[in-house]
């Protein structure tokens, strides 16, 4: 799915287009086109003050002095404003009747249940704040989590929020060489874990790895270990506490801290095109507003709500859409652990109708492997709570999103397809669902303020229905700020490669309604199951191995994960290729970079296709591994007989 030309194919013919129903519109809180257009018109004309106007939404221990001081590429929004995070998401609804309202509502997958009040919340919240102040960790210091999807983790974030200390999320997959460089990139203090989680049946275990990791992190000085699943783990005397035991030793007393505007919330680290992931950074004021903003308008949330994102914290939909955006909305967030068809394929389907959810948001690669498993699971299921249904992570199909709409919204459910990245903090291009009528396989349009274009490599604009590269004409609040300790490489990355647009990374259209169409990466970066992986990142981690000596990444498109990395290796002179081998280049990969990262197939050459300057010719090494043949230009290919011999490896 992420290959720019097979997305044209797919999307070109479609011309289904879905109104809003009337009666989703009447209540919703933006109800017309013509209200979005005002709102967008407004934003355009003067965003210093829409977005003063929209910061009104939120809780200031004191406002700002200025909206936006702009010195590219860099942004400072807010500036002069005091703001907590925290005591947005929690301390302001207490003072409302949301005080004994369901905050959190967590399923484990064994099916374990725990809900928290925003009082509870807070208080757990409170506590462990006093807790992380307790070992040291002060205002500025990093944190990081590396946890299963349970209260806890959310716990931890709003508690280092509360305090002024920025996480650092390592989704739980990451392998110890990850976690390790991670936390030596941001050079934490303190990291928080469980012995372990359950997915599918079976305990994924953290301590383990984290104890591999901390070896060789010398700034780590104290590990919290949270008891998810009672398994046995090593607590190293002094430096590893179990959270059910130092939060006996503190109060639940803690203000939340006055933070400036520019505070840096967090570090989420992404793939990007070269080995090394990269740090991105949000700060508090800017990221907390459109998070807020776009979860209300979007998901067009009220306070009846149950509302339910499937994504791990550790990604950046699960910081936006599980824990920030929602609880700053004092909505009704659930939960849940573990996998989608655990137990069984219902699994999904059994939690809506538990906690009738109402607005239900997941990713295209989930909703492609229901429909493999089959439309008698969700049809077993009472899903007439749900409301409004949402996708994010890469292109949706516009089969998919028919399926979607058809079997889980019944014809009746709104669908926002949302495009954003990790990196923009927030949606920037998707459907208000009470006014902008959707058409299957497109995001729809930029949402007020942000002014999203598409444009040709050197910065001219294209026409409509052609392809180009997807750009971001103007600063907005929730965008990264940095990269972590690599100023260098954010400029060089977002802000060098069409001159004054930041540069998204992906390939779009427009067409004559002025939808985007979202065509996949134009970089080599692959989107697996909604993820990002760098193929630089897996070449390393193969060249990393003895018996390697150069390896190529490419992607294969997939029915279920969206794309498939295929690698092609080089081995060293004194090597067979063998299948056993094949087996340990994979679990070398996952070793080394986690389970997500493990190459769906390996292919042996002599030689790797290059042009004549040395470049790996990455585009021929695509079309082997999706359709065995070569199309196309091939002359600037340094040895023919290479192609030939894929080739034949590929008949045999
Ligand atoms: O290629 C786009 C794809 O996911 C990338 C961002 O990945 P990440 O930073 O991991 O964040 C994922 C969750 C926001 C984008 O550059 N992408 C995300 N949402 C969509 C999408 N592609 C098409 N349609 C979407 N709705």
């Amino acid at each position: 799915m992420s290959s720019v030309t097979s997305n044209i194919e797919s999307t070109l013919h479609e011309d289904r287009v879905f109104a809003p129903p009337e009666t989703f519109s009447r209540g919703a809180h933006i109800r017309s086109a013509e209200e979005y257009e005002r709102l967008r018109a407004e934003a355009s004309e003067s965003p210093d003050n829409f977005w003063a106007r929209m910061a009104e939404e939120l809780h200031w221990f004191k406002k700002w002095d200025t909206v936006l001081k702009w010195d590219a590429p860099h942004a400072e929004w807010f500036g002069g404003g005091k703001i907590n995070v925290s005591d947005n998401c929690l301390d302001r609804h207490l003072e409302t009747w949301r005080r004994n309202k369901a905050a959190l509502i967590w399923e484990g997958e064994p099916g374990e249940q725990r809900t928290f009040t925003y009082l509870q919340l807070h208080t757990e919240v409170c506590r462990f704040a006093n807790v992380l102040k307790r070992f040291g960790v002060q205002t500025g210091d990093r944190v990081a989590l590396y946890m299963p999807l349970i209260p806890e983790l959310a716990m931890a974030m709003l508690a280092c929020a509360r305090i002024g200390a920025t996480h650092s999320i390592i989704f739980g997959g990451f392998s110890a060489d990850s976690l390790r460089d991670r936390i030596n990139d941001a050079g934490c203090k303190l990291v928080v874990t469980a012995d372990g989680g359950w997915r599918r049946g079976a305990e994924v275990k953290l301590k383990p790895t984290v104890d591999e990791a901390v070896k060789e992190t010398p700034s780590v000085r104290t590990c919290i270990v949270v008891r998810r699943t009672g398994t046995r783990v090593h607590i190293e005397a002094g430096r590893d506490h179990w959270w059910h035991e130092v939060i006996e030793t503190v109060d639940a007393h803690c203000p939340a801290e006055e933070l400036d505007s520019e505070h840096p919330l967090y570090i989420l680290y992404t793939s990007g095109t070269t080995g090394k992931p990269k740090g991105i950074l949000h700060t508090t004021a800017g990221y907390l507003l459109q998070a807020h903003l776009t979860t209300k308008w979007v998901f067009d949330l009220k306070d009846e709500d149950t509302y339910w994102c499937t994504a791990d914290i550790g990604w950046v939909t699960g910081h936006s859409y599980v824990v920030y955006g929602p609880l700053s909305n004092g909505a009704t967030v659930v939960m849940y652990e573990g996998a989608p068809n655990y137990p069984e394929p219902d699994r999904f389907w059994r939690i809506i109708e538990r906690h009738r959810v109402s607005v239900f948001y997941t990713a295209p690669t989930a909703i492609r492997a229901f429909i493999k498993w089959g439309e008698q699971w969700p049809l077993k299921h009472d899903l007439t709570s749900l409301r409004l249904l949402g996708t994010v992570g890469e292109p949706i199909n516009p089969e998919a999103w028919m399926w979607y709409r058809e079997i889980i919204g019944k014809g009746r459910c709104p669908i926002v397809d949302t495009w954003w990245q990790t990196e923009t903090g927030a949606m920037m291009i998707a459907p208000l669902p009470g006014a902008t009528p959707t058409k299957p396989g497109s995001a729809t349009k930029p949402l007020p303020g942000i002014e999203a274009d598409v444009m040709t490599r050197s910065g001219a604009p294209v026409g409509p229905n052609e392809g180009g590269y997807l750009v971001i004409k103007r600063p907005w609040p929730s965008m990264l700020r940095t990269i972590w300790g690599d100023d260098e490489r954010y400029r060089a990355t977002y802000w060098s490669e069409i001159d004054g647009v930041y540069f998204a990374g992906d390939g779009a259209r427009r067409d004559a309604d002025g939808y985007f169409w979202i065509m996949g990466r134009v970089d080599d970066v692959i989107n697996v199951s909604g993820h990002r992986l760098g193929t630089m990142e897996v070449e390393s981690a193969l060249v990393s191995h003895a018996a390697v000596a150069e390896a190529a990444v490419v992607a294969r498109p997939d029915e279920i994960k969206g794309s498939a990395i295929i690698a092609f290796v080089t081995l060293e002179g004194d090597r067979k290729a063998t299948d056993g081998l094949k087996e340990e280049l994979r679990r070398h990969v996952a070793k080394e970079i986690g389970a997500l990262a493990r190459p769906e197939e390996i292919r042996f050459s002599d030689q790797l296709p290059k042009t004549r300057s040395g470049k790996i010719m990455r585009r021929l090494l695509r079309e082997i591994a999706t359709s065995g043949g070569v199309q196309g230009d091939v002359t600037t290919l340094e040895d023919f007989s290479v192609l030939e011999k894929l080739r034949v490896h590929e008949e045999e």
